[in-house]
C-alpha cells in the first residue's frame, strides 16, 4: 500500500460524502476530493442492505487493493426494534437483559448492512443536567461494568465472523459523564483516584469482554482533550488495559484539539493524536490533509502509521468483510428479522424490567378501576425511544393508547386518552418545532379541555408526563429539570379538582433523573418509564394491568433538586457527617434541601412486600494472604405480600478506614429474587479480599487490612450491616 492509501484507511468520512439520506451525528464542515471517497477506510450513519451493497459494491471495484469499506452506526439502544435506553435498563439490574437487546440490536442492524455500533457507553453519570445520561446505565461502577460487558457480548458474541454481530466501541474514553458543571463538550477535573476507582471500571469490564473498538471523549481530563492524551490512551487503555483493538476518535475531536487551544493547527492535532494512539479520524481533514507531511518530514514514524492501519485492518478481517465485503446483508434478511415478534418479544420483556415503580398508595397499582384515562402528552406519543435512536421508525411504535385499548378490549368504554398539553417544554425554540409560543398557548388550552372532560368521565387518571424526545441526548444539557410548565399546570389543575374523589398514577417518561416537584405528593402510585422504545405501551401495560409485577431500581439518584448535582450514593461521609436524627449546625447539610436523592439508587418497588432478615457474617474475619479465603454474608427474603414479585438484593461493602477516604458503601454484588407469596429464599454473596481493593495512597489497586462493613438491603439505604476485618 502506498503511504496516501495507508493513510486514509484512517480517515472516516461521514455518510452523506456516499449517501444522501445518512444520520447527521456530527458537525459538517469538510469536504472531502473522489481521490478520498475512494481510499478512507470507513464511513458512519448509513444503514440499509441495498444502499450499502451498492456503495460497497463500487468502492471495492475501485480500491487499488479492493479493501472493503467499513460501515459504523449508532445502534445506542435499538437499530428497527427499540429497547429501553440505557438509563433504563440500568435499572432493570439485570446484565442478561443488556446481552439480549444488544444481540437483538446486532441482528437487526447487521441484516441492513451495518458493521460497528458506536456503543454501550461507560460513562459513570452523577449529573442529571447532563443530557447524555440517558446513554449510561447509571452512577455505579460496578453496575456499569457488568450492563457494559453483557452489551459488548450480546453485539459481538463468540465471532465477528457470525454475520448475526457487530463489532461493539466502548465509549467515551474516558470520564465524558463528568463534565464540570453537567455541561456538554466541557472540560472534566478529576483526581486519579476518582478516575480509576469510579470512572475507568466499566470501560476495562467493556475491554476485557472483548470490545474491538474504543471512542475517545470529547472532554479534556484534567487539561488534556482524550484524542491528545498519550498517558490515557497508551499507558491506560493499551497498556494496563491491554486494548489492541481500534481507538477511534468522537466526531471532529481530533480537530477540536485546536479550539480546546490544546494544538495551534490541524497539523498539530494530527501529530498528537497519532502519537496518543488515535487509529482512525472521525470526519476531519487532520489525517487525511496532513499524515503524510507529518511522516514525510519524521514527526511521526511511519511504523506508528503501520501499527494503526494494520489494527483497522485486522477489524475488517476478524469481521469476515474480506470474504464476504457485504456479510449477508440484504433487503429479505432485514425483512425478516426487523421488528420481527422474536425482537419486539425482547424489547417488551426489557421494558416491562426497567420500570421503577417509586410510590404505590391505597392499591393504586395494578389498575382495577372501570374507566380510566391516560392523560399528557406521551398517552398518544410514537416517540417513545431516545434523540439516540437514529434508524428506527416511531410509526412502530406501540403507544400508551394503542396497548391500553388491546388490553381492556378495545372499547371506549374503559378507556379515553387526551394528551392535555403538547411535548414540548415551555416556550423552547427548540423543542417547539412547528409551533409558535403563541400557537402553543392555544393548542394547550383546547387539549386541556379535552383533558377535563376526560378526567371528569373516568373513575382513574393515569399521568403520562415526561420530557420529549429532543430534551435529553447529546448537548441537550439543561439547568432546570423539572417538567415543562404546560404539563405542570395541567397535572395541578386536574389533581387540584380531582385528587379527592380519583385514584391518581403519574407515569414519567424521561432520559434524566427529573426534579419531579409535588408530583409524588399528589400521586397514589409514581412510575419511571424512562424512554422505553418500540414496544413501550405494551410493557407499561403489562404491568398496569398486573399482569407482571414492576422490578426495577434506580440506577441514577433522583434528586429533590438539580441544585445537589452532582449526586450519588456511593459519597463520602466527611468529617462532620449530618446525624440521621437531623443533625444540627456544624454538620454537612444544606439549610433548605436534605443531603440525600429524594429516591435513591437502587429504589424501587413491586407490587408485593418482601422482608428481609439480619445480615448473616459466616466468620468474622478473612486474611489478605490467603487468597482462596472469603466470608459468606447472607440473608433470608420473604414475599409477606399477595403478588409474585421479583426483588433485587444488593450487597455494599464499606471500607470504614483507608489510605484515601472511602466511599460511605460500594456496590459489590446484586441478585434479584422471584418469590411467589409466602415464599422465602436464602441469598448470599461470597465476600473476597479483591473486592475490597482501590486506588490506595501509593498509587496502585490494594486492599488495606482493617475493618470494613457489609451491608444487604433492597437499595442503597439499607443499615443491614455486619463488621467485618480483613487481617
Ligand atoms: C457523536 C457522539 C458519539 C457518536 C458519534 C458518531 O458526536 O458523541 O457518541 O457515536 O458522534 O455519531
Amino acid at each position: 500500500m502506498s503511504l496516501k492509501e495507508k493513510i486514509l484507511q484512517l480517515v472516516q468520512l461521514p455518510g452523506w460524502e456516499f449517501e444522501q439520506d445518512a444520520a447527521v451525528t456530527g458537525l459538517n464542515d469538510n469536504e472531502a476530493s473522489d481521490e478520498e471517497k475512494g481510499l478512507v477506510g470507513s464511513t458512519l450513519g448509513i444503514w440499509g442492505a441495498d444502499k450499502v451493497i451498492e456503495i460497497q459494491k463500487k468502492y471495492i471495484e475501485n480500491h487499488p487493493h479492493h479493501i472493503p469499506l467499513l460501515f459504523m452506526l449508532d445502534v445506542i439502544h435499538g437499530h428497527k426494534t427499540v429497547m429501553p435506553c440505557p438509563l433504563g435498563q440500568g435499572a432493570s439490574f439485570d446484565p442478561e437483559l443488556a446481552r439480549r437487546g444488544a444481540e437483538v440490536q446486532a441482528r437487526e442492524a447487521a441484516a441492513e448492512g451495518v458493521h460497528v455500533t458506536f456503543s454501550p457507553m461507560g460513562d459513570l453519570v452523577r449529573d442529571a443536567r447532563w443530557g447524555r445520561v440517558v446513554e449510561s446505565t447509571g452512577e455505579d461502577p460496578y453496575l456499569n461494568g457488568k450492563m457494559v460487558a453483557a452489551m459488548v457480548k450480546g453485539y459481538q458474541g463468540d465471532d465477528l465472523k457470525d454475520n448475526d454481530h457487530v463489532a461493539s466501541c466502548v465509549k467515551h474514553f474516558a470520564a465524558y459523564g463528568a463534565v464540570v458543571a453537567g455541561r456538554d463538550y466541557n472540560n472534566v477535573e478529576l483526581s486519579e483516584h476518582t478516575l480509576r476507582d469510579q470512572y475507568l471500571p466499566a470501560y476495562a469490564e467493556g475491554i476485557k469482554a472483548g470490545a474491538r473498538l474504543v471512542m475517545t471523549s470529547f472532554n479534556t481530563l484534567n487539561g488534556i482533550p482524550s484524542s491528545g492524551n498519550k498517558w490515557l490512551m497508551r499507558d491506560v487503555l493499551r497498556g494496563e488495559m491491554d486494548f489492541d483493538g481500534v481507538l477511534i476518535s468522537d466526531w471532529a475531536a481530533i480537530a477540536e484539539m485546536e479550539n480546546w487551544g490544546f494544538a495551534e493547527n490541524l497539523k498539530e492535532a494530527a501529530d498528537l493524536a497519532m502519537k496518543a494512539g488515535v487509529d482512525i479520524d472521525m470526519c476531519t481533514e487532520a489525517y487525511g490533509r496532513n499524515l503524510e507531511s507529518l511522516v514525510n518530514e519524521g514527526r511521526i514514524k511511519m511504523e506508528l502509521l503501520d501499527e494503526a492501519v494494520l489494527r483497522v485492518l485486522t477489524l475488517k478481517n476478524d469481521l469476515g468483510l474480506f470474504e464476504d465485503p457485504y456479510r449477508g446483508a440484504s433487503v429479505l434478511r432485514a425483512k425478516e428479522e426487523c421488528l420481527s415478534a422474536k425482537n419486539r418479544e425482547v424489547a417488551r420483556d426489557a421494558v416491562r424490567k426497567s420500570l421503577v415503580l417509586l410510590k404505590n398508595e391505597y392499591n393504586a397499582l395494578p389498575l382495577v378501576e372501570k374507566k380510566i384515562a391516560f392523560i399528557g402528552p406521551y398517552a398518544e406519543e410514537k416517540e417513545l425511544h431516545s434523540s439516540w435512536a437514529i434508524s428506527c421508525d416511531a410509526n412502530d411504535t406501540v403507544t400508551i393508547k394503542k396497548a391500553a385499548k388491546e388490553f381492556y378490549d378495545g372499547s371506549d368504554t374503559r378507556i379515553k386518552t387526551a394528551r392535555g398539553c403538547l411535548s414540548a417544554s415551555d416556550g423552547d425554540e427548540t423543542m417547539r418545532g412547528t409551533y409558535s409560543l403563541s400557537d402553543e398557548k392555544k393548542q394547550n388550552k383546547k387539549l386541556f379541555e379535552k383533558a377535563m372532560e376526560v378526567a371528569e368521565w373516568a373513575d382513574e387518571i393515569v399521568f403520562c408526563l415526561g420530557e420529549n424526545i429532543g430534551q435529553s441526548g447529546e448537548s441537550t444539557s439543561k439547568t432546570d429539570i423539572r417538567l415543562p410548565k404546560p404539563q405542570m399546570n395541567l397535572f395541578k389543575k386536574i389533581c387540584k379538582e380531582y385528587r379527592n374523589e380519583k385514584t391518581i398514577v403519574t407515569l414519567i417518561f424521561t432520559g434524566r433523573p427529573l426534579d419531579l416537584e409535588k408530583i409524588p405528593e399528589k400521586s397514589d402510585a409514581l412510575m419511571i418509564c424512562f424512554r422505553p422504545g418500540t414496544e413501550g405501551g405494551h410493557g407499561i401495560i403489562d404491568v398496569l394491568s398486573g399482569n407482571y409485577s414492576p422490578s426495577g431500581k434506580l440506577s441514577m439518584s433522583f434528586p429533590y433538586s438539580v441544585a445537589q448535582a452532582p449526586i450519588s450514593y456511593n459519597s463520602f461521609s466527611t468529617g462532620r457527617p449530618k446525624p440521621a436524627n437531623g443533625g444540627s449546625a456544624f454538620t454537612t447539610r444544606y439549610l433548605d434541601c436534605p443531603n440525600e436523592a429524594r429516591y435513591p439508587f437502587g429504589y424501587g418497588l413491586t407490587y408485593s412486600n418482601f422482608k428481609m432478615s439480619e445480615i448473616n457474617i459466616s466468620k468474622a474475619a478473612m486474611y489478605k494472604e490467603d487468597e482462596t479465603d472469603s466470608i459468606k454474608a447472607s440473608v433470608t427474603i420473604r414475599n409477606i405480600g399477595f403478588h409474585e414479585a421479583t426483588e433485587t438484593v444488593q450487597l455494599y461493602i464499606r471500607d470504614l478506614a483507608g489510605s484515601r477516604v472511602r466511599p460511605v458503601k460500594e456496590l459489590k454484588g446484586f441478585e434479584k429474587v422471584t418469590l411467589l407469596p409466602g415464599e422465602s429464599r436464602e441469598v448470599s454473596f461470597e465476600i473476597k479480599e479483591d473486592m475490597l481493593r482501590f486506588w490506595t495512597i501509593e498509587n496502585k489497586f490494594d486492599s488495606e487490612t482493617g475493618k470494613f462493613k457489609a451491608f444487604i438491603g433492597f437499595d442503597s439505604t439499607t443499615e443491614n450491616g455486619s463488621i467485618f476485618e480483613l487481617k
